[in-house]
């Protein structure tokens, strides 16, 4: 499973690239209402940072806007897949949108019979949303399960991107069913770096070493 991070900050982008396993970045309006500056300056920094499909989102109610909107942010860098909202609108957009080759996330998706609307109208990614669907009560991994199944049909070329992680059990649990990505908030990419024995283990070990170089002069 391929690991994205679900950020629009530059500097955790930079640091958990720097550990050499990201292999792609989403971000939303909310995420980039988190940080300073343009967005457009944003994502080509984004895309400077990690070489692989870094989404941006429309926000646009109808389907001729979503397309217009999406064009211009495909411009910005060969990077950029965009992100639409799963509904009539945006699945009409990405049928026009695949047209053209421009790679569409389709976002907001909580369940298969959404995920199989979105790779019949030609999106390249599909995000089921994990954490807000426990939010409300149901089983965000298992809706999360029934899309990873219907998206392996060899009728679709359409990845699933795990979204609305919450915690390293989410990232575990998308690998182990076999979802293409998961996409990860830095909080949890950090949670996932460490165990207590870990921490102790490298103590104890320093210690010794120490103790050793002092005893030998
Ligand atoms: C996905 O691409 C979204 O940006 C994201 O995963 C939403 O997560 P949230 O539910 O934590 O806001």
């Amino acid at each position: 499973m391929k690991l994205f991070v679900d950020t629009a900050d530059l500097n955790d982008i930079e640091t958990i690239a720097g550990w050499g396993v990201l292999k792609g970045v989403t971000t939303n309006p909310t995420l980039l209402s988190r940080v300073e500056g343009d967005p457009d300056d944003i994502y080509r920094r984004v895309c400077e940072l990690v070489d692989g499909p870094v989404s941006a989102e429309v926000v646009a109610d109808a389907r001729g806007d979503m397309v217009k909107q999406a064009t211009r942010l495909a411009g910005i860098h060969p990077n950029i897949v965009v992100k639409l909202p799963m509904g009539a609108e945006g699945i009409s957009a990405t049928a026009t949108l695949a047209e053209k080759d421009i790679r569409v996330n389709m976002t907001l998706v909580f369940t298969a019979p959404q995920a199989l609307l979105a790779a019949s109208a030609g999106a390249a990614f599909v995000s089921p949303f994990v954490g807000r669907f426990d939010d409300i009560g149901e089983h965000g991994l298992e809706a999360l399960h029934e899309v990873v199944d219907v998206m392996n049909s060899p009728h679709f070329n359409t990845e699933v991107i795990t979204a609305s992680v919450r915690s390293p059990v989410h990232v575990i649990e998308a690998a182990r069913m076999g979802a293409d990505i998961a996409t990860i908030p830095p909080k949890v990419f950090y949670q996932m770096l460490q165990h207590p024995l870990t921490a102790r283990g490298i103590e104890q070990f320093t210690a010794d070493a120490e103790a050793r170089a002092a005893h030998q002069g």
